[in-house]
């Protein structure tokens, strides 16, 4: 099997339980059904709802009430080069990559922009996003600060012909460096409804920021920046690979450090991984970006404790442009997907999914209330307690807290402090009895019920020596590779208090096409999806659903994703778990990054990477580069001599309604 989605190469090679040997021990052990595991999980999954009267009394509590009205027109799957949204909606752009936030710098379609001007610019591939309202009330559902993460750069994009791609040891290569870097991080603008109907920008707002690869930065909690392995060569500055994100009640940004180890890499013959450097994914040779090539601060080699800087939650303060983004150690150093800040007992609680087939979901637990720590002049994500979750086969799940000296994290066994433990998270949850998951994105909480959702994009399944991953997986029973769709876990904490170290779990939604996938068993022609990334859950229950089918599968029929169409969000009902396809994205584009304004009656989406380099398309009309950008896509200007670009789009119901009802 052939996968090129990098996340899908695990790095864990713990013995311990996957969630799949957990599902398949779930079912056998309750005698629910005799035979294969495989049709054990058919009939769990079988129309979305838990079968049988063993798995029956395993059922989570149901969600409150009946839910919430979905009543939009459903948008078919499509393969087209467009966005598209039901017929009484609207979607316009708003704020695409390379649009300036201050006055004196213009886009330039034929990609020609320099550094300095990309600093200045809404950077490249938009991600996790929310939006600050600037003024009280109903004033604010028409003016605020959108903040927009930014994933990764595509270098066939975001140089110009005459630059070219290849990262070169010079003043040329440095400059493309610098430009990348400021196309990484995140952008806030102030964004504003205007009497015509349409959001646009404002240019030279107090508000407008640019936070890049580059931005000093201050680290806190209990890793701090006089530690010895954060001693780099270099400042302390940047953030990269903004994935998902999260927000706190006292108003601040999460911008969440994903796949940091890609950007480092080295020249240096002998040069091997430590133990903790390969448990996160470092390479000599990267995922092939050669940042070091021109850029020392990247060399593995030479600057080893670069890495430490990275794989951390990092807190900005919108309303103020001059504060330096802070990485919050105390919740732990991973590939964090996102951020997803809850409340309870007036303590903050923060999930966090590691985004890597086999890895981990976590989950932070302030030690006081929020308020408390902050009326003491301290942060509520420097005070508190890391846990990672286990799942059982009885239908419970156990948070279990990485805290030095407890369990197997003492020095003994290796750890020497808790610093130990948050630098090296992941092999704290190795340590523990943590359960490998199949790559965990995005987490939403809903407010009403408390209930967590968590996304499991797709997995190979093991990727363990001497496991084959074609026979290990009982979850989807494809013809193809195990799991290529993912599907939804979701959770009741005890008493419905997130703070509990104990739940019950679910699976809530299988993704999957029915002609190649039985375990599918409910979605049709409105509702079929793969590999579900971005979750929210919005005020009124609504769980919106964001789908990143990788490049390598999206469209193609040897992946079983020939029916699916390009990537889309869906809306899924909480309680009887029917799923209606909202809006399909153009050619390569991942859809991500979703949020309404308060009154729930503008709702901003973005679309990520728009006309990359796509199997499927690159057959057809050979593959995107610097000289030709187009061949993907040219969405969304379409100009002959222009250029893809990622962007945030704004949807509206015309008749000023609700956002999904
Ligand atoms: Fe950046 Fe895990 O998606
Ligand atoms: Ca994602
Ligand atoms: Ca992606
Ligand atoms: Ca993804």
């Amino acid at each position: 099997m052939s996968h090129d989605d990098i996340e899908n190469v695990g790095s864990n090679t713990s013995a311990n339980p996957h969630l799949d040997d957990v599902v398949a021990s779930r079912f056998s052990r309750r005698g629910v059904l005799s035979g294969s595991t495989a049709s054990a999980a058919l009939l769990f999954f079988g129309g979305g709802q838990l079968v049988g009267a063993g798995a029956a009394a395993a059922a989570p509590k149901k969600p409150r009430g009946r839910g919430p009205v979905i009543g939009f027109t459903p948008v078919k799957t499509s393969t087209d080069d467009a966005f598209t949204v039901p017929p009484e909606y609207t979607a316009e752009v708003l704020v695409p990559w390379g649009t300036a936030l201050f006055a004196g710098v213009t886009w330039q379609k034929d990609g020609s922009n320099t550094a300095a001007d990309q600093e200045k610019q809404v950077g490249f591939n938009h991600d996790g996003m929310h939006y600050f309202p600037l003024r009280r009330g109903g004033r604010g559902n028409t003016r605020g600060i959108l903040a927009i993460n930014h994933e990764y750069t595509d270098a066939n994009q975001i140089y110009s012909a005459l630059q070219g791609k290849t990262i070169t040891n010079d003043d040329a290569g440095r400059e493309k460096v610098a430009k990348a870097l400021a196309g990484h991080g995140v952008t806030f603008v102030e964004v504003v409804l205007q009497a015509h109907g349409s959001w646009t920008h404002v240019v030279d707002s107090p508000h407008n920021r640019r936070v890049t690869g580059t931005t000093p930065v201050a680290f806190s909690g209990p890793v701090t920046l006089d530690h010895p392995a954060l001693a780099s060569n270099n400042e302390p500055m940047g953030t990269l690979n903004n994935c998902s994100h999260g927000y706190t009640p006292w108003g601040t940004y999460l911008a969440c450090e994903e796949n940091w180890n890609g950007y480092f890499g080295t020249a240096v013959a002998g040069w091997a991984a430590t133990p903790e450097q390969a448990r996160y994914g470092v390479s000599a040779a990267g995922f092939g970006y050669s940042w070091h090539v021109a850029d020392p601060r990247f060399d593995v080699a030479a600057n080893p404790n670069e890495l430490n800087r990275f794989g951390w939650v990092v807190e900005i303060d919108p309303r103020d442009p001059t504060a330096m983004p802070v990485k919050r150690t105390a919740l732990g150093r991973i590939k964090h997907e996102g951020a997803t800040v809850t409340e309870s007992k007036g303590r903050v609680v923060v999930y966090s999914g590691d985004d890597e087939n086999l890895d981990y979901i976590y989950k932070f637990v302030g030690s006081k209330p929020w308020r408390q720590v902050r009326a003491r002049g301290r942060s509520p994500l420097d005070e508190g307690v890391l846990y990672v979750a286990r799942f059982d086969e009885d239908g419970s799940g156990t948070w279990l807290p990485l805290v030095h000296g407890q369990g197997a994290l003492t020095v003994a066994n290796g750890f020497s402090d808790q610093t130990d433990v948050l630098l090296r998270t992941r092999q704290a949850g190795d340590a523990v009895g943590a359960t490998p998951l199949h790559r965990p994105e995005w987490v939403s909480v809903d407010e009403r019920t408390k209930d967590v959702y968590l996304t499991l994009t797709n997995g190979i399944g093991y990727s363990k020596a001497g496991q084959d991953p074609s026979t290990a997986n009982p979850v989807v029973n494809s013809e193809r590779d195990p799991n290529p769709y993912g599907h939804i876990l979701r959770w009741t904490e005890a008493k419905r208090d997130n703070t509990a170290l104990s739940f019950e779990w679910d699976i809530f939604r299988l993704a999957g096409d029915p002609e190649y996938d039985m375990a599918a068993n409910g979605l049709g022609g409105d509702s079929i999806f793969g590999s579900p990334d971005g979750i929210w859950v919005d005020d009124d229950s609504r769980v919106w659903i964001q789908t990143d089918v990788s490049n390598s599968s999206q469209n193609l029929e040897s992946r079983g994703y020939d029916n699916i169409g390009n990537n889309a969000m869906l809306v899924a009902h909480p309680v009887t778990r029917e799923i209606k396809r909202f809006l399909v994205g153009p050619r390569g584009c991942e859809i991500t990054g979703v949020i309404t304004t308060p009154d729930q009656r503008t709702m901003f989406v973005n679309v990520q990477h728009p006309g990359e380099s796509t199997t499927y398309w690159n057959t057809l009309n050979g593959a995107p580069s610097p000289e030709n950008p187009r061949t993907v896509s040219n969405w969304p200007e379409f100009d002959p001599d222009g250029r893809p670009r990622p962007t945030t789009m704004v949807i509206r119901r015309k008749d000023g309604g609700v956002i999904g009802t």
